[in-house]
């Protein structure tokens, strides 16, 4: 097999453990290079346990996690290594408040490299072109909408040129416009600079069209992988309570943290 054929993200047998509890198990998923993946599923159901595997922040209980036909490394000089080559935009942007905009998208290739100063320059306002916001870089994120703060933290998280972006909740606290914008920006970015995206939602209408694979965590593990038409089209039940947010069915609510009888008993 050549290297290409390789997938991007690779996960066997994976089980994930969290304070002593098993969070996901049985999970196993391949992600081929330059698509993009949904990992769907409702609230505190493991998506960002799941992230967390693929940084290797949460080393796997069972199973393995490959990324790029290389097993995420446990020893911490190689992890940082691997974390060079993925992009992560996190949920509350993690924006630098004193720092302007194109010091903030800098910051990567200052700590990661020894890039002299003009060519930071030049890659940065090469960043914030790539998200539409080169005419804000010398703003301070107070001075941004959250659409644009968003765009800013995708464009730090693209300055080290990474071939695998993650996105955790990239639509949370935005309108239906900004949620627009994000997502073919994400697709745009994804298909011109030949990435492999994942990215994790419960914003399942907004994030569906892009997507080339989804995937469904529910009750402890994979409940779906297919393509976004045979999501729709899935008759089975628990996929469809998730699609459709109906609070009974076979999710079981809220089902890792509140599973006792007691904590139903007096929530019904
Ligand atoms: N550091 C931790 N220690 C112990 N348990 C944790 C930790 N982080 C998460 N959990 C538990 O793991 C489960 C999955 O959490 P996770 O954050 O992965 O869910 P999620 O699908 O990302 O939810 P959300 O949609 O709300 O972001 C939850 O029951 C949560 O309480
Ligand atoms: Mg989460």
């Amino acid at each position: 097999m050549s290297a290409d054929a390789t997938p991007a993200v690779r996960l066997s047998g994976l089980r994930l453990d969290r304070g002593g509890r098993t969070i996901l198990h049985d999970v196993s998923l391949e992600v081929p290079r330059g698509s993009i993946t949904a990992v769907l599923g409702p609230s505190g159901s493991g998506k960002s346990t799941l992230l967390a595997a693929l940084t290797g922040e949460l080393p796997p209980a069972a199973g393995s996690v490959e990324v790029f036909g290389q097993r995420v490394p446990r020893r911490s000089r190689e992890l940082l290594e691997l974390r060079k080559s993925i992009g992560v935009l996190l949920q509350g942007n993690g924006l630098l408040t004193d720092l302007t905009v194109a010091e903030n998208v800098a910051l990567p290739l200052r700590t990661h490299t020894r890039l002299a100063d003009p060519l930071v320059r030049r890659i940065v306002d090469f960043k914030l072109n790539a998200v539409g916001l080169r005419a804000a870089a010398n703003a301070y994120p107070r001075e941004l909408s959250g659409g644009m703060a968003r765009r800013v933290a995708l464009a730090r998280a693209l300055a080290l040129d990474p071939p695998l972006m993650i996105y955790d909740e990239p639509l949370t606290g935005l309108d239906p416009i900004a949620s627009g914008v994000i997502m073919s920006l994400i697709q745009r970015l994804n298909d011109t600079l030949g990435l492999t995206s994942i990215i994790v939602t419960h914003h399942v209408h907004e994030t569906l069209p892009v997507t080339d694979q989804a995937v469904v965590i529910a009750n402890g593990g994979l409940v779906f992988t297919g393509t976004p038409s045979e999501l729709e089209a899935t008759t089975d039940p628990l996929v469809r309570q998730f699609l459709r947010g109906e609070p009974d069915g076979p999710i079981a609510f809220d089902n890792t943290t509140f599973n006792s009888g007691t904590f139903r008993a007096e929530a019904a």
